[in-house]
Order: structure tokens, then sequence, then C-alpha cells
């Protein structure tokens, strides 16, 4: 069987990465699947859960609904490029910290939406960083737990 993958780079965590992948297949997969990135987390597909959240260019992406095929020289984080080598990113240490991450199912979506924020807002207020959450669902937490993390993150960064 011919196959139907194409080479393709992306530049993920700071490195440039050249992967054979199929073209329909979406940003999500090509992490999960071609890369071993399985920090980014695989939940409705639909764009409506947040579980997928990486960052593109520094800006929050839901992956599940992001081609690469069609993002050029675009810079992609994950959870994985979140700390820097050993050291976690004070959003990793408040959240363990603060009990933020239950079953962890949406911790990486959300770590990720909640660096976008304090990227852009050092010292966001709680309805700032509801919204900067408001597209990741979290079953578990009741979501104290979380806004309290992002604050507490936010005053050691
Ligand atoms: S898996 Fe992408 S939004 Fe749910
Ligand atoms: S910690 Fe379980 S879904 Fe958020």
């Amino acid at each position: 069987m011919t196959s139907t993958k194409e080479l393709l780079t992306l530049h993920v965590n700071g490195e440039a990465l050249t992967v054979a992948a199929e073209p329909h297949h979406t940003l999500l997969e090509v992490l999960r699947e071609e890369l071993g990135l399985t920090g980014t987390k695989h939940g409705c597909e639909l764009g409506e859960c947040g579980a997928c959240t990486v960052l593109v260019d520094g800006a929050p992406v839901l992956s599940c609904l992001t081609l690469p095929v069609l993002m050029g020289d675009a810079e992609v984080t994950t959870v994985e490029g979140l700390g820097s080598g050993e050291r976690l990113h004070p959003l990793q240490t408040a959240f363990a910290e603060e009990g933020a991450a239950q079953c962890g199912y949406c911790t990486p979506g959300m770590l990720m939406a909640a660096k976008a924020l304090l990227d852009g807002t050092p010292r966001p207020t709680r309805e700032q960083i509801a919204t900067a959450i408001s597209g990741n669902l979290c079953r578990c937490t009741g979501y104290t737990a979380i806004y309290e993390a992002i604050e507490k993150a936010a005053l050691r960064t």
C-alpha cells in the first residue's frame, strides 16, 4: 500500500522537527502520535473541552482543530516545553501546591491557557482568569483551586 504521509517540519518547544504525517491529521494527532508528546490531551476533538490546548506563537490554540500543514513556521509550545529542564514552571508548582490537578486530564490545557494569560497580563483579576480558562473544562476541581493556583503563580512570575 502506498503511504499518503508527507514530510512536515514543525517548530515545537524550541526545536525544528521533521516528521512524516498524514496531511489531514490535526496538530493534536501529530504531537501525540508522531512526536510522542502525549502531555497534550485528547478530549472531545470538537473544540469544546480545551484539553488539547497548546500555544501557537504564544496564543492558546485548540490543537484538535489545527492543521499542521497550514502552520508554516509558527512556534508551538506544549506542556512539555513549559518548565525549563528539570525546573517546573511556577504554574506547575502552584497547581501541585493548591490541589488544582485532580484526575489531571484538563491540567496540561489549563496550564497552557494560564501561561498565555500570565505572559500578557502578569497580575490578572479573577475575572480575567475566568475568561482566560473559559474554554477549558474541568470535571473535578470546581475551579476554585485552579483560580487560586493561577493567582499564586502570578505572584511568583
Ligand atoms: S480535544 Fe480539542 S477541544 Fe476537546
Ligand atoms: S482535574 Fe480532572 S478534569 Fe480537571
